[in-house]
Order: structure tokens, then C-alpha cells, then sequence
């Protein structure tokens, strides 16, 4: 059994699943209007990611027998100092995610909710990932130290994604 607290919880995290798509969409943007289509595809294939967490989650409310409810979403940010920042902000805003699965977790167990203990190891695990992820992009702009010649190799490595 799901409580009212774990549905709320739950559906918080969906509305937050979507503001993290928007938020590399408009990174992604953002790149795109700066000519760097690398960054801006990972970007959108991130926002994509996000798409698939927020579905994630209403597909286990539906097997709970809940209601889904979608929550108002904010307006992303639009312009951005350069590559650098926007992957320190996509890091910092994955550690705030981070922290959110964190607090679901908690009350799972705290609730003896065992069934949202599993579905939530599988975001743990995957919060591990995406901090390493954008953790591994920011410390190979830092190396490059802002390069146009390395950030343009950067840009097409990331079009691999
Ligand atoms: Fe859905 Fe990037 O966490």
C-alpha cells in the first residue's frame, strides 16, 4: 500500500523530472544559438532522459492504483555565461535531484514501503550516473581552460551521444 505522503512525493518528482527536460532544453537551445550543435545534441538527448524518469514514475503510480497529477512547471533560465557554467549548472542541478530521490527514499523506508524502495534504487543508481556524467564534462572544460580549438574537439565528442 502507497500512502497520500509517497503519491505527493512522487508526483513532486515528476513535475521535477520535467522542469530538468526544460532546463537542458533550454541549455540546449542556448548551445545551438551558439553554434555548438555537439553540446547541444547531449543536451537534448539529456532532456530526453529526464522525459523517460518522469514516465518512469507515473507508470509506477498507475501500477500502484494513484493518481497521477501534473504540476505546474517554471520557466527555465535562457542565457548562459558560456560552456563551462552550463555544465556546472546542469552538475549542481543533478546534486539537488540527487538530494530528492534521497528524501523519497528516506520515507520509503521510513514507511516500510518496500515496492517504492525498489523503483527508487533504480533513480539511486542512475543519480550516480547522471552526476558523473556532467561531472566529467566539467573537469574537461576546466582542463581545456576555455580553448576555442579544444572546446570545438569537446563539442564534437559530445555529438556522439
Ligand atoms: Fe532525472 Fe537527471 O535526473
Amino acid at each position: 500500500m502507497i500512502t497520500q505522503k509517497m503519491i505527493t512525493l512522487v508526483n513532486e518528482q515528476i513535475k521535477a523530472e520535467y522542469e530538468s527536460a526544460y532546463i537542458y532544453l533550454s541549455m540546449s537551445a542556448y548551445f545551438q544559438e551558439s553554434n555548438l550543435k555537439g553540446m547541444a545534441h547531449w543536451m537534448k538527448k539529456q532532456a530526453q532522459e529526464e522525459v523517460e524518469h518522469a514516465e518512469k514514475f507515473m507508470e509506477y503510480l498507475y501500477d500502484r492504483g494513484a493518481r497521477v497529477e501534473l504540476l505546474e512547471i517554471a520557466k527555465p533560465a535562457k542565457d548562459f555565461d558560456g560552456p563551462l557554467a552550463v555544465f556546472k549548472e546542469a552538475l549542481k542541478h543533478e546534486q539537488y535531484v540527487t538530494a530528492r530521490i534521497n528524501k523519497m527514499m528516506d520515507l520509503a523506508k521510513e514507511e516500510k514501503d518496500y515496492a517504492s524502495q525498489s523503483l527508487l534504487t533504480w533513480y539511486v543508481d542512475e543519480q550516480v550516473e547522471e552526476e558523473a556524467n556532467a561531472d566529467e564534462i566539467v573537469k574537461k572544460l576546466e582542463f581545456v581552460g576555455g580553448s576555442n580549438s579544444s572546446i570545438y574537439l569537446l563539442d564534437k565528442e559530445l555529438a556522439q551521444r
